[in-house]
């Protein structure tokens, strides 16, 4: 099986946990992407959805799925969404999309976090892939300076605006071996709205597609 395929493959199995008439959780990427295809063919009628990104909205409007504000829905049931990568305890860095700061929200709103990958995204020690870290533009230079000092080798996300007005710096060769005190620490530099670090709130399932189906962790 190739990777969209995998992609495919858990994407489907996401199904197994949406409740028919309730109010989901919806992340963004490739992944997701074929979650909101699996679910608009499932015949599985939900009565809403809360979006993490503009594309995801768009995608699940066009799928024929209400999109809801959060602040209308008070917490959800379960949040389904992917992952850059993922650690044997659950913890992810997200945020290749740019969406982490609505992912990170729709996390904490959620009961249950399912995160969908394939095996390509599985690490020992989290940080092969860049760190995402969400920043108001003013503080750019001066974040990436703070990241210097943590160790780590920032490059911004040139051209790239996130949905909430804002940049990314893909921070890279950062040491992630304590990621809870890690996120702790970038989340409270100043100018940071928040880091691509899924720690202090992990994922409480993650479905892995692999060559011989679905691996649960
Ligand atoms: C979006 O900002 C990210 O957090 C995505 O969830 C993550 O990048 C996974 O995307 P793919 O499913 O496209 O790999």
């Amino acid at each position: 099986m190739n990777q969209d395929e995998l992609k495919r493959l858990v994407g489907t199995a996401a199904l197994d946990y949406v409740q028919p008439d309730s109010i989901i959780g919806v992340g963004t990427g490739s992944t997701v992407n074929c979650f909101i295809e699996a679910l608009a063919h499932s015949g599985i009628r939900v009565e809403a959805a809360v979006s993490s990104s503009e594309a995801t909205t768009r995608l699940l409007e066009d799928a024929g799925i209400l999109v809801v504000d959060l602040n209308q829905t008070g917490g959800l049931d379960v949040y389904i969404d992917g992952a850059d990568e993922f650690d044997p305890h659950r913890r992810l860095i997200k945020g290749g999309g740019g969406a982490l700061t609505r992912e990170k929200i729709i996390a904490a709103a959620s009961r249950q976090f399912i995160c969908i990958a394939d095996t390509t995204k599985q690490v020992k020690v989290l940080g092969a892939f860049p760190l995402p870290v969400e920043v108001i533009p003013l503080a750019r230079s001066l974040v990436a300076r703070r990241m210097v000092a943590l160790g780590g080798q920032p490059e911004w996300r040139e051209g790239f605006t996130t949905d909430n007005g804002n940049w990314i710096l893909d921070v890279h060769n950062m040491d992630l071996v304590d990621p809870v005190r890690t996120e702790e620490t970038i989340n409270n530099l100043a100018g940071v709205v928040t880091c691509g670090l899924f720690a202090l709130r992990p994922a409480d399932l993650l479905l892995i597609a692999t060559e011989n189906g679905i691996k649960q962790l």
